[in-house]
């Protein structure tokens, strides 16, 4: 589904990322990690098209990303959700969707409005809330619904629960599993900080030092290992 391989890129004349290689699959959650700065948003970003790569693939559906413009790499299905969750203060949750659905790929929009409350019911009861209504939990459940009304194929989600209470980070881990069983789920991949919170839910785990790749494996494996946790993530991560 997704390829990176190889992957270098940068800003100006700083290289960021030195060899990043990376896969997601359908249905299943590829967990990004690493402490600050080591470049995991540099690789959504360069997956996205926001980045250049300077070498390397990107491979999706087949087909090669890199060298390929922003809008045609989202017309392939890919769905953003950046740090900063950009909800409208003014707009309800159901204009916030109805302003984002337009047929994704294929000419298809596989999530309509209802379906995705019923993904994220949340949504449903607070479907007349303003944006600055919305708690911080309610705000990352919304641009993640908004995410899928183009229906992806693979959905980016950069630190999710950033500032959020532990029961809600709980809930929102809850939600994207559910969003994997769904017939049509998309290959995610999950920049976290929290680690905990990425281990628990993810099938596959990537950990980024200094924009190399440091561990590739299941994220059992890297659970299972609090020695190589702290080696490479170190403490101090929630
Ligand atoms: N727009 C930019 N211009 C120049 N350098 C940047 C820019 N954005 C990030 N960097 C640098 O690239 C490196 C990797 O940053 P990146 O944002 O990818 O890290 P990250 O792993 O997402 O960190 P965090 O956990 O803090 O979000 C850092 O050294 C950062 O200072
Ligand atoms: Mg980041």
């Amino acid at each position: 589904m997704l390829e990176v391989s190889d992957l270098h890129a940068g800003y100006d004349n700083t290289p960021v990322l030195r060899g990043v290689t990376l896969s997601a699959r359908d249905g299943a959650i590829t967990a990004l990690l690493g402490r600050n700065g080591m470049g995991k948003t540099t690789t959504i970003r360069s997956i996205v098209g926001l980045v250049k790569a300077t070498s390397g693939s990107i491979r999706f559906d087949g087909r090669e990303l890199c060298g390929m413009p922003i809008h045609k790499r989202a017309q392939l299905g890919i769905g953003f959700v950046p740090e900063a969750r950009q909800v409208f203060p003014s707009l309800s949750v159901t204009e916030h969707l109805k302003i984002a659905a337009r047929n994704g790929k294929g000419g298809r929009n596989a999530w309509p409005i209802d379906r995705l409350v019923e993904l994220f019911p949340v949504l449903g009861r607070r479907s007349s809330a303003r944006g600055s209504q919305l708690s911080g939990g309610e705000q990352q459940l919304l641009v993640i619904a908004r995410a899928l009304t183009t229906n992806p194929s693979l959905l980016l989600l950069d630190e999710p629960t950033e500032g959020l209470a532990p029961s809600i980070v709980d809930e929102i881990g809850a939600m994207i599993k559910r969003l994997c069983r769904e017939p049509d789920a998309p290959a995610i991949v999950l920049v976290e900080q929290n680690l905990t919170f990425a281990l628990s839910i993810a099938d596959q785990a990537t950990v980024l030092v200094k924009g190399e790749v440091a561990f590739d494996g299941t994220a059992e494996e890297l659970a299972s290992d609090p020695e190589l946790q702290r080696a490479l993530i170190g403490l101090g991560t929630p």
